[in-house]
């Protein structure tokens, strides 16, 4: 399901609309700088992408659900992906992700789907998009070869599949004291953690609220596991829970839109953290037995190690 491009069109009519004059209005239209910045091959692209085009061009004024602020210098791996062209990096904040090299970041394959590296900007070693950050032009985007939409389960709702996706930089970031790579969790290590209730991170800079906007400040909630079983029931999400997903959350706690592409995180000692999981999808946010959906890192692992040793390679790198 593919929202409906921008159109110069629809910006100028609602500028219009708003009380422009109509010679501005006509104006717009035809001024050449006006069109070129809305070239229409800028305004194709994901859905987090084109949501986040339209809210800006159209300053539609419309979080991480049940969150709280985190702490500076905590979350050091989590990284926003912004639209190349928008200036301000809460107006161009689209997806999160997470640094696992210094020059990769993991997300979700819906938040690249359909992207030029030109269209992509990669920011990292903030928890506050209103400040300076590190931020990287885009060298090649991998979206997985079996990325695609399931629309056949109609209590899930059309709804990504194998939703992953690895993001290189130019130039690698460079580390410093607010800036790390988070690991991959392993299946040994998930085998014991991914336990009913056990409780794991999720962290963004996306809505607090179903048709919210993403937010300045970066966002962290604890959430519990929550079984494939549990997540397949009719009343959650019917069998369309594949072994490339898990469900984690609650009612009230629960990430959102805009935090797509960002990590879902399990301690397992103080100072040792690894990612378990990629915000997917979910019915909604925070609602009874609707789970937040993450991609299962431990499922892509060998293909996330493959891309970035041989990117180049095809057959061990299978991608869109
Ligand atoms: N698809 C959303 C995004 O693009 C993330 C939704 C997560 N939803 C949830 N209920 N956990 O930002």
């Amino acid at each position: 399901m593919k929202p409906d491009m921008i159109s110069l069109r629809g910006r100028a009519s609602i500028a219009c609309a708003l009380g422009a004059l109509a010679l501005v209005c006509g104006t717009m239209l035809l001024t050449p700088a006006y069109s070129d910045e809305l070239a229409a091959d800028q305004l194709q692209g994901s859905a987090p992408y084109i949501e986040t085009a339209r809210r800006y061009l159209q300053s539609a004024e419309q979080k991480i659900i049940g969150g709280h602020p985190v702490l500076p210098g905590t979350h050091k791996w989590q990284s926003s992906l912004q639209i190349s062209w928008v200036p301000s990096g809460v107006d161009a904040h689209f997806c999160g992700g997470s640094l696992i090299a210094p020059d990769w970041i993991l997300t979700a394959g819906h938040c690249m789907e359909d992207l030029k590296s030109t269209d992509v900007r990669a920011v990292v070693g903030t928890s506050d998009l209103g400040k300076s950050a590190q931020a990287r032009s885009v060298r090649r985007i991998i979206v997985h070869a079996k990325y695609a939409t399931d629309k056949s389960n109609l209590v899930a709702g059309p709804h990504p599949v194998n939703d992953v996706a690895l993001v290189q930089v130019f130039k690698p970031f460079e580390m410093n004291a607010q800036l790390q790579q988070i690991s991959l969790i392993d299946t040994a290590l998930e085998a014991t953690i991914a336990q009913p209730n056990q409780e794991m991170t999720a962290s963004g800079f996306g809505a607090t609220k179903v048709g919210g906007k993403p937010v300045a400040g970066l966002l962290s909630v604890d959430v519990p596991f929550v079984s494939r079983e549990t997540c397949n029931r009719p009343q959650s999400y019917d069998h369309a829970i594949t072994d490339g997903m898990i469900c984690a959350g609650e009612v009230n706690k629960d990430s959102c839109q805009g935090d797509s592409g960002g990590p879902l995180t399990y301690h397992p000692l103080k100072d040792d953290v690894v990612q378990i999981g990629i915000v997917g999808w979910g019915d909604k946010c925070g609602v009874q037995n609707k789970y937040g959906v993450y991609t299962r890192v431990s499922a892509y692992r060998d293909w996330i190690a493959a891309c970035m040793s041989s990117p180049n390679d095809l057959a061990k790198c299978p991608r869109k």
